[in-house]
């Protein structure tokens, strides 16, 4: 078969090592000559007593550490603004996030923003962010969104809505994943990032327009890797390889995913977002199996062979696996632990024509679903959640 012409991009250098973090300090001091460092996080990585061994590691490798800790879960545009103020003012070189993807998300913009008059409004969309960013490093502590290796930050823009800034400077220069990091990381965020990251790998993968052998790879290989390991990751947070296969597995999803965008999943996952703040990775579990059900027969090619890579007993023809498939991402489901109907988490019958107008604005990501979803089919895929 011959191939047909594509690209792929991703970040310059990915650094995978347990307890990393504790030489943070050296392994960014070897590479960069910047050293007025701005470190992006949220209050929560604080109290769980994440920062403080890398802010001592950083400064021991001579590194000023200028401390913004105001990031909070899907991210407004307020605290990108109040994040660059800070950095300009402190005369920040090199940016550092360090925490989940609202942290993460935040940083990168930041990094582009200081040395830039380009207001923030004029960002969003793809390849709208101009001119360059100071160095950047990434350091995530959930094992979901990917936002380490891709080149989107996310903002909240309104009550309900948020949007995307997708560019090329977002690709960071060096990432650490220090699976440690994500050993206090609760059940319940533990299962829904890993969903969320199984989602990246699988709508990467079934992604109608730009998927190709190298985000085909890393969607088997993190799928593979996600799915023999989230149901040991939320009962035993513990356990190393199960953390350091969540966090390698998201990381190649979102590798995946950048290159070949997601799909309905998160289209219908994002209104449920913006009225309901209910979390990211919680959103995608919830309409993952509606969404997988009703691709199951356009798709059952591609589901077939995730079932395979997956390792789902049984046998059949394409049909058969992709429906095997599905059933086993729901068991996985189930045993995780996630909520898995919208009226458990206080969605109400009432809003679903609304959430289903909304998903019809996410064009971006619906144009790459398998099949084409209308306001119809989003209103029965929101009513098969409830
Ligand atoms: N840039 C991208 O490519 C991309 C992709 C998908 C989602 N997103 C965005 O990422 C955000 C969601 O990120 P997220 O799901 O990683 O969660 P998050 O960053 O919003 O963090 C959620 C909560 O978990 C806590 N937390 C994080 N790591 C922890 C740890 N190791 N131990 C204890 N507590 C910890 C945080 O303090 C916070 O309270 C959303 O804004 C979403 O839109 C971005
Ligand atoms: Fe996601």
């Amino acid at each position: 078969m011959t191939i047909t012409p594509f690209s792929f991009t991703t970040v310059s250098e990915i650094h995978v090592q347990w307890e990393g973090s504790a030489r943070l300090g050296e392994l960014l001091a070897e590479r960069f000559d910047a050293r007025n460092l701005l470190l992006v996080t949220d209050r929560g990585l604080i109290e769980a007593g994440l920062i403080a061994p890398v802010q001592a590691a950083l400064t021991q490798a001579g590194f000023g550490v200028t401390l913004f800790d105001d990031v909070v879960a899907d991210p407004p545009e307020a605290v990108v603004r109040a994040c660059a103020e800070m950095a300009r003012s402190e005369k920040i070189d090199i940016v550092l996030g360090l925490g989940g993807g609202s942290s993460l998300d935040i940083a990168k913009l930041v990094a582009v923003m200081i040395g830039s008059d380009q207001d923030l409004s004029t960002m969003y969309g793809i390849g709208n962010v101009a001119g360059a960013r100071v160095p950047l490093a990434l350091v995530p502590t959930t094992a979901g969104t990917g936002s380490e290796v891709t080149n989107i930050s996310i903002i909240t823009t309104g009550e309900t809505t948020k949007m995307g800034v997708v560019s090329r400077q977002l690709y960071a220069d060096f990432v650490l994943l220090d699976a440690s990091l994500t050993v206090g990381l609760p059940q319940v965020h533990t299962a829904a990032t890993g969903i969320d990251a199984m989602v990246h790998a699988i709508e990467a993968y079934t992604s109608k327009h730009k998927k190709n052998p190298l985000s085909d790879a890393l969607a088997r290989e993190a799928l593979r890797l996600l799915g023999a390991n989230l149901i040991t990751a939320c009962q035993d947070g513990t356990n190393r390889a199960a953390r350091e296969a969540m966090l390698l597995g998201a990381t190649l999803a979102g590798q995946a995913f950048s290159n070949a965008p997601v799909a309905a999943v998160h289209a219908l996952a994002y209104p449920l977002g913006g009225h309901y703040h209910l979390p990211h990775g919680l959103t995608n579990a919830l309409m993952l199996g509606p969404v997988l059900r009703y691709n199951a027969t356009a798709a059952a090619p591609l589901y077939g062979e995730l079932a395979d890579v997956m390792g789902v007993a049984g046998s059949g023809d394409a049909q058969a696996r992709s429906e095997a498939f599905v059933r086993h991402i729901e068991a996985l489901m189930d045993a995780s632990g996630a909520p898995r109907r919208l009226r458990d988490v206080g969605v109400t019958d009432n809003s679903l024509s609304m959430l289903a107008r909304d998903a019809m604005k996410q064009t971006r990501l619906l144009v790459n679903n398998p099949v084409e979803v209308t306001e119809d089919d989003a209103l029965s895929l929101y009513r098969e959640a409830f």
